[in-house]
């Protein structure tokens, strides 16, 4: 396998926004951060030194990591965190994946700032699914905030009457032409006429659910979280934080600019929300045209959403597990835990905010992450009983009954058998506010089988799974009031976070994580921990 060697250096540099400056936490200077460019079947080397003022770890979301959890990346999940002054290497190979992935750093809400792209092309000698394109352009869609991310992050945890917001958001971290201070800095890409253009389109935002479109042109799908699927032809993308769509577009039209641009897809009622449309331009070349703006779907057009995941399918017939060893049932959302009178009580009744999964509102160990406290059976880190269906049965998108708005803390995980067929019913709730979730897992990529709106039905809803060629992905957006159900083997022994990939909702416990124990031989064990991982 070819080999790819990387350094990344975590270091703090000031960068200006909408006529602001303050430092911020990039990797080489970069932001957003280098983008990954490498090969299926290559064994990348990623040596990350942190030399910023805060903890840091990066995860390869996304990347399967087989066998190998150690180069996963989140902190006190699969490591601790790599402190300042520290460093560690990330060694891992790409195993039959293509297409666009992410990485980004899993420690608080650095993130925010932390992030590229990761680009696994085909192996040398094969091609795409698709004619070549011209062009491969990745687009990162981002937040920015005006201040330090930490104090926006400590605002998330104790507030509740206004979510944190960002000062708007990106692309390619610009804001574009239609934010004060920013048309200097508008990214622009610049194409011949008749030129074919991949864009690896990327949701880096920390809690923005995203429609993405470009004026004037057809984008055709053609892979979703670097698996392929089954082109089709749309005028506008949905993107969750954390998912990735790869859209290929003809410059087929009047020479001239057009804007691309970027706007929330949010759902939660009466929650504020960042109403910034970001811009970039795709500009044909000697074109001097005042760019087109695209319409963009009003912020809670669900039923854009539902229509575009509708049409995700994987190319042809895939390999669905039929017999489930494992079915899980797991009802998601908020809840408020008591709390003496403060400013960290800003939930209603001073109650303070906090986000579940089966009423258990997840806490990361500190002294130790869960894979050592795992392999070197450390007592007292974490539980093993996590509840594989939610303890207490209810009408989970109705009229919610207060005593049922409270959950529980704990580090609570669960146990796979190596091999199981695993199905998850992922139930959203109506407590306090219904809303769509990015949900992502670590270490898998899962068939999305089904979704629905209400209640999850197991007597009628399994009838109408798409058994033949759904599509894969690493996170699913779960509807909003509704219910996704997906399905994978659990091949990749480890210990794997599954969480809400919007980091106010993990901030609040919206997290769980999954124990798959080894299977028979070497090629189905955990690899031995390695020697640099950062101490705790
Ligand atoms: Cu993209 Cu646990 O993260």
């Amino acid at each position: 396998n070819p080999e790819i060697y990387h350094e990344f250096t975590v270091q703090e540099k000031t960068v200006t926004r909408l006529c602001k400056s303050h430092k911020i936490i990039t990797v080489n200077g970069q932001f957003p951060g280098p983008t990954l460019d490498v090969r299926n079947g290559d064994a990348v080397t990623v040596k990350v030194t942190n030399k910023a003022r805060y903890n840091v770890t990066i995860h390869w979301h996304g990347l399967r990591m087989m066998q190998n959890p150690w180069a996963d990346g989140p902190e006190f999940v699969t490591q601790c965190p790599i402190r300042p002054g520290g460093s560690y290497t990330y060694r891992f190979v790409i195993q039959d994946q293509e297409g666009t992935l992410w990485w980004h750093a899993h420690s608080r809400w650095i993130r925010a700032t932390v992030y590229g792209a990761l680009v696994i092309r085909p192996k040398l000698g094969v091609s795409y699914p698709f004619p070549k394109p011209k062009l491969e352009l990745p687009i990162l869609l981002g937040e920015w905030w005006n201040r330090d991310i930490i104090s926006v992050l400590q605002q998330a945890l104790f507030s509740g009457a206004a979510p944190n917001i960002s000062d708007a958001l990106t692309i390619n971290g610009q804001p574009g032409d239609l934010l004060k201070c920013s048309k200097q800095g508008t990214i622009r890409y610049s194409v011949n006429p008749g030129d074919s253009i991949l864009l690896r389109v990327i949701n880096a935002a920390l809690n923005q659910q995203l429609f993405f479109t470009v004026a004037n042109h057809k984008l055709t799908v053609v892979a979703t979280d670097a698996v392929y699927t089954k082109p089709f032809t749309t005028n506008v993308i949905m993107v969750g934080p954390g998912q990735t769509t790869d859209v290929l577009l003809t410059a087929d039209q009047k020479p001239g600019r057009y804007y691309m641009a970027a706007r929330a897809y949010a759902t939660a009622q009466n929650a504020p929300f960042d109403n910034t449309t970001t811009t970039a331009i795709l500009e044909y070349k000697s074109a001097t045209s005042q760019p087109i703006l695209p319409p963009l779907p009003a912020f809670n057009d669900t039923n854009t959403v539902t229509a575009f995941s509708n049409q995700l399918k994987s190319p042809g017939k895939v390999d669905v597990p039929t017999k489930i060893d494992e079915s899980l049932l797991f009802v998601v959302g908020f809840g408020f835990f008591n709390c003496s009178p403060g400013p960290r009580c800003q939930g209603p009744n001073n109650t303070r905010f906090g986000a579940s999964m089966n009423n258990v509102s997840f806490v990361l160990p500190s002294t130790v992450s869960l894979l050592q406290a795992y392999t070197n059976k450390v007592p007292n880190v974490y539980t093993t009983d996590f509840p594989p269906t939610p303890p207490v049965k209810f009408d989970y998108t109705g009229n919610v009954p207060r005593g049922l708005w409270q959950p529980v803390r704990g580090t609570k995980l669960y146990n796979l058998k190596f091999g199981d067929n695993v199905q998850i019913v992922l139930q959203d709730t109506s407590i306090f506010s219904t809303e769509d979730h990015p949900v992502h897992l670590h270490g898998y990529h899962f068939y999305v089988v089904g979704q629905g709106f209400g209640n999850f039905n197991p007597s009628s809803d399994p009838a109408r799974f798409n058994l033949i060629d759904p599509p894969q992905r690493n996170t699913i957006d779960v509807p909003v009031g509704g219910w996704a159900a997906i399905r994978f083997v659990a091949d990749n022994p480890g210990v794997w976070l599954m969480h809400c990939h919007i980091d106010t909702h993990l901030a609040w416990g919206f997290a769980m994580a999954f124990i798959v124990g080894n299977g028979v031989g070497p090629s189905q064990t955990l690899l031995p921990a390695p020697v640099d991982l950062p101490p705790c």
